[in-house]
């Protein structure tokens, strides 16, 4: 298990490119594999989640070809049609993967064998029933531990017919895997949204040319027998970019320019809160086809502390660790509200957050869906656990630049699953 530290630094400065979109690098591997003909993306994410995506697709027969060009890594994928996959010759391992087995579960709901679907030891204990539950309800026949919560699961595909469900934990992972389950599914499948998850796979049906339809908060999707091929460039990643953003808004004299990142408002929740608690931000909307992208130009400031409620988390709920450091570190009292679906992502992240800001000087009290934090000028330092959570990990890296004898680590490899090349990035933007 590696271990890595970060210490007090001067500033940070520099033009920082975030790596590709993770959310969307999946979907893009997903809908490529089933469409017909070549479909290539540039950015693409190459960390250990997508790659397993990208495993599990190439062991159902579909051929991926990653290239270099002088300025980027291109992914190319040969997709067989939405019925040319085939059974994998052995059980699909995907790892810390929870992306990866929601969405994937709604496609082999509506293919004509059996697969079974394996993970590390954090995916084995998240809740799959959320998603197994409504693809049950449209015909799936789908077998695992208490009921199908928990993998491994077997998912035996065959015919589906069309459901209407409410998406009432707001997970776009559930939403995803019961669209792609209604590209096989007789009749109309249909989601009503009710606080608004994030909406990529939605946009990529359309540019994949899938029978889908939005209308308010009603989602619908019918049944087809062709996707088309598509070229994209992946944005980078508002989630991974958060990391840098809070770095260079914590630690005086930093100026960074952040170019070409995601803006899709149903994931840009961090940079309005950020806004209200007094952040010197300039945003600047470059591209808004269809995922709107642009520059980011911060500097360093004095954060106040923040309100927020339920309605606020799925517009930042893979954000909050970050938010939750410079929390610890404005003017006055932070309260998160709403946020329970937190304690089921790699780790429970509001304990790995609350466990490790108290260990490193900062004042934070658990609550069963949240936290409320007073906030202290610096961090003293100290060594806490990742708990095997990339963001978990990161979170107490950057909180490391604003500390009086530095923060260690523990159990740090499991930041190659979004970020590979996270202590690169930070090495060059940080002056000592
Ligand atoms: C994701 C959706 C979110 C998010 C996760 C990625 C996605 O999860 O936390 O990191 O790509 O659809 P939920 O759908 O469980 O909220």
């Amino acid at each position: 298990m590696n271990r890595l530290e970060s210490h007090p630094i001067s500033k940070i400065e520099g033009v920082y490119i975030a790596p590709g979109d993770k959310s969307i690098s999946h979907r893009l591997a997903m809908l490529g594999s089933l469409a017909e003909g070549t479909s290539e993306f540039s950015h693409f994410l190459y960390s250990d989640d997508c790659k397993r995506t990208i495993e599990a697709f190439k062991a159902m027969g579909v051929n991926f070809n990653e290239s270099q060009t002088s300025e980027d890594r291109m992914l190319q994928v040969k997709g067989v049609g939405l019925r040319g996959l085939h059974a994998p010759k052995k059980d699909l391992d995907l790892g810390n993967s929870g992306t990866t087995m929601r969405l994937l579960l709604g496609i082999l709901s509506g293919q004509g064998f059996e697969t079974c679907l394996t993970g590390d030891s954090s995916l084995s204990h998240r809740p799959m029933q959320r998603v197994t539950k409504p693809l049950r309800q449209m015909g799936a026949k789908i077998s695992g531990a208490d009921d199908a919560n928990y993998a491994p699961l077997r998912v035996q595909g065959g015919k589906l017919k069309g459901i209407n469900w409410k998406n009432e934990i707001s997970s776009a992972q559930v939403k995803s895997a019961i669209l792609l389950a209604g590209l096989y599914a007789e009749g109309e499948t249909s989601i009503e949204e009710i606080n608004p998850s994030r909406d990529h796979t939605e946009r990529l049906l359309e540019i994949f040319k899938a029978p889908f339809k939005k209308n308010n908060l009603k989602l619908t999707i019918q049944k087809t027998e062709k996707l088309s091929p598509v070229h994209f460039r992946v944005p980078g990643d508002i989630s991974s970019a958060t990391f840098f953003i809070a770095a260079a808004l914590m630690v005086p004299n930093s100026d960074l320019i952040v170019r070409e990142v995601g803006l899709n408002p149903t994931r840009t929740g961090f940079l309005e809160a950020l806004k209200l608690m007094g952040a010197d931000l300039k945003i600047e909307l470059k591209k808004s086809t269809s995922e709107p992208a642009g520059d980011i130009h911060v500097k360093s400031s004095r954060l106040k502390g923040i309100k927020l409620n339920k309605l606020w988390i799925p517009k930042l709920i893979d954000e909050l660790p970050i938010l939750m450091i410079l929390c610890a570190l404005a003017e006055g009292t932070s309260v998160i509200e709403g946020a329970e679906e937190l304690r089921v992502k790699e780790t429970d992240r509001i304990r790995s957050m609350t466990t490790g800001l108290n260990q490193i000087g900062g004042k934070i009290e658990e609550r069963p869906d949240g936290c409320v934090i007073q906030g202290v000028p610096e961090f003293s330092g100290g060594n806490v656990s990742s708990f095997g959570d990339h963001r978990t990990a990161m979170s107490f890296l950057i909180a490391g630049l604003k500390s009086k004898s530095g923060i260690t680590v523990e159990d740090t490899d499991c930041i190659e699953t979004s970020y590979p090349q996270f202590h690169a990035d930070l090495k060059r933007l940080c002056k000592d």
